[in-house]
């Protein structure tokens, strides 16, 4: 059907006849000589049409409407200099018609147009709703391949260092990652449930009691979770597990097979080894633990200089065994007015939108003499004073925020204030075109974090990390104790904020397994019945093993510059979790749920 692509045609074919097939882009008609823009996968051309060259195909040429999908048969002639597009790359050239047949038409009106001449703000709903023409749109068809480029990279590199890829059940039992599961009624096993896989955690484990050594796998995750930009209820991991390798080395591996992935797609060489930070560090300096590095405004503690001071707000929510912890804004005094930062005002509402109850201040002026709110000056002496602007390197024009409270609220509003300012302050480099890639490991997580809601300690991670050897004692009578507070063998790689992957070295002995299930509140029968599989196996002579899972979807929207991973996907779902495109999740008959042995109790309450 076609000789070459539209987009491969250059000088050098001149006075060949070709075969073109693709959609048609658009069309114009310059009294008498109609030019079309022809598209396929590899390009755009110009074809002209001349009624008196091209007899036959001039009435067909008339008629076309945008994304019609035609074939053309032509001589390719060299445009006259003046006629020249530089924009394409194909523009040295045009194709004379002289035949033009139409595969198939559009029948109706098009949603919107897919031309990239055309504006580019299209409604995201109605981009999904009809999805297939959003695929042929520049921006999405290059996203799909560069996501393409990036998986196949990653498995070169994979297969290179002995790795193999190995598919793992879809149709499985529960795995905790902290997400709701995904149930699968069995028709079979009456009353019985499949659950879809959070991850493929524990079957990558069971690999590597397998003595598949190296295993990876692009593998399909799902979990029944709030969605954000960066989040979908299907996802992809590259997931990758190995035995007999320690931390340092795995981490090593893994910043290779990144630098690998950027230089294919992007051709950037990325500087090794990847910063790495503790999460305590991560959490002191930045209040989370996925920090974006590419701006400064640290938090700085000043817990231990306002303890004793007679503002309550801070000796207050120190006293209470809180923080009190600051941001220094460079030239905040003139980029932010008080009315911001007070209630009401949009700085505010981000501490505030993070649980704070507000932010205290200080401005900084000129000779080291300060502005604020009258209760912290009058209680502020010129040593704290001068210690405060030492230690957070406060200089006139600065602006001091602060947040006062228990820890963890105090981290999660200067956290969000902090990512806040360097948008609105423009700190931030530009994520398309000149971006710049911070990659951080945060290392030693802590391997539990107590879950209020349900009063007990809950696997940061997911249960299966192995705890830092050093924390935990050589002696097992001593784990139930030492567990709780043990830091995890366990790292994320964070790229500009957003993370990117995660993983652990694993426990490996069922000893000390079954101690872990039992510190996050499974009773030992419960344990043994949802996991006895498991220990089961690494009884069996289970190798030391760990690996980690990198979101592809998050990587491929940063690599494309895109702030959604909707755009990384062909298929995505919305935010409420449905496919516009296909209507799903829907109804199903009854007689269906009859099979399954599936009673609803569904009420509609929008019929009243
Ligand atoms: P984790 O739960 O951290 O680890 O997941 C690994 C990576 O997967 C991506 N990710 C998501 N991407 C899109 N939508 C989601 N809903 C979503 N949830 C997670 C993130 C994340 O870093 N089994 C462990 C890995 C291991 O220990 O080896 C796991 O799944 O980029």
């Amino acid at each position: 059907m076609r000789s070459h692509g539209c987009g491969d045609l250059r000088s050098e074919a001149s006075g060949q006849v070709v075969r073109l097939s693709g959609w048609v882009d658009r069309s114009r008609d310059h009294g008498g000589l109609i030019f079309i823009d022809l598209r396929d996968r590899s390009g755009t051309v110009q074809i002209t049409v001349d009624p008196d060259l091209g007899a036959e195909a001039f009435p067909v040429a008339e008629h076309l409407r945008n994304e019609t999908v035609i074939q053309v048969t032509g001589r390719v002639r060299v445009r006259p200099d003046e006629s020249v597009n530089t924009k394409l790359v194909t523009g040295a050239v045009e194709v004379l018609a002289s035949a033009i047949t139409v595969l198939n038409s559009v029948k109706g009106t098009l949603p919107f147009q897919v031309s990239v001449h055309e504006d580019e703000t299209v409604r995201e709903e109605l981009r999904l709703r009809h999805r297939y023409l959003d695929l042929r749109r520049e921006r999405m068809n290059g996203n799909l391949r560069l996501r393409a480029r990036t998986i196949q990279a990653a498995r070169r590199f994979l297969e290179d260092q002995g790795f193999i890829e190995v598919e793992t059940p879809v149709l499985t039992r529960s795995t905790p990652e902290g997400a709701r599961d995904y149930l699968v009624p069995s028709r079979v096993c009456g009353g019985e449930w499949f659950a879809l896989p959070q991850s493929p955690q524990l079957f990558k484990q069971l690999l590597m009691v397998g003595g598949i050594e190296r295993y990876y796998q692009v593998a399909r995750c799902f979990r029944d979770e709030d969605l954000r930009a960066d989040r979908q209820p299907e996802f992809t991991q590259l997931d990758i597990e190995m035995s007999f390798m320690g931390q340092e080395e795995i981490l090593e591996l893994n910043e290779a097979l990144i630098a690998t992935i950027w230089k294919a797609v992007k051709g950037v060489e990325l500087p090794r080894p990847f910063p790495r930070l503790s999460w305590h560090e991560a959490m002191e300096r930045y209040g989370t633990d996925r920090p974006d590095t590419r701006y400064g405004m640290e938090l700085t503690n000043v817990s231990d200089l306002v303890a004793g001071m007679g503002f309550k707000v801070f000796s207050g929510a120190v006293a209470a065994g809180g923080s009190v912890k600051c941001i220094a804004v460079p030239g905040g005094n003139e980029a932010l007015s008080n009315v911001r930062i007070k209630p009401g005002g949009d700085v505010f509402s981000e501490a505030q939108a993070a649980g704070a109850g507000g932010l205290a201040f200080i401005r900084v002026r000129e000779g080291g003499e300060i502005d604020t709110i009258g209760a912290i000056k009058d209680n502020l002496s010129a040593t704290t004073k001068a210690d405060l602007l030492q230690r957070t390197g406060a200089v006139p024009g600065t602006l001091l925020l602060f947040g006062a409270g228990d820890t963890a609220t105090v981290n999660k509003a200067l956290d969000r204030v902090r990512q806040f300012l360097a948008r609105e302050l423009k700190l931030v480099p530009p994520e398309r075109g000149n971006a710049t890639w911070n990659f951080l490991w945060v290392v030693d997580f802590p391997m539990f974090e107590f879950n209020a809601g349900e009063n007990r300690l809950e696997a940061l991670h997911h249960p299966f990390c192995a705890p830092n050897t050093d924390d935990l004692g050589s002696d097992p009578a001593q784990w139930a104790a030492t567990l709780p507070t043990a830091r995890a063998q366990a790292y994320d790689l964070v790229l500009n904020g957003l993370e990117l992957g995660g993983g652990s070295l694993r426990i490996h002995d069922s000893a000390l397994q079954r101690q872990v299930l039992q510190t996050i509140g499974l009773p030992p029968e419960e344990g043994e019945r949802q996991f006895g599989f498991l220990m089961e196996a690494l009884d069996m002579g289970a190798p030391p093993h760990g690996g980690l899972a990198f979101g592809i979807d998050r990587m491929v929207m940063l690599l494309a510059g895109e702030e959604s991973i909707r755009d990384t996907i062909a298929f995505p779902k919305t935010q409420q979790a449905r496919c516009l495109l296909t209507q799903a999740p829907a109804d199903v008959a009854p007689q269906q749920l009859e099979d399954l042995h599936v009673a609803s109790t569904w009420v509609d309450d929008s019929m009243g």
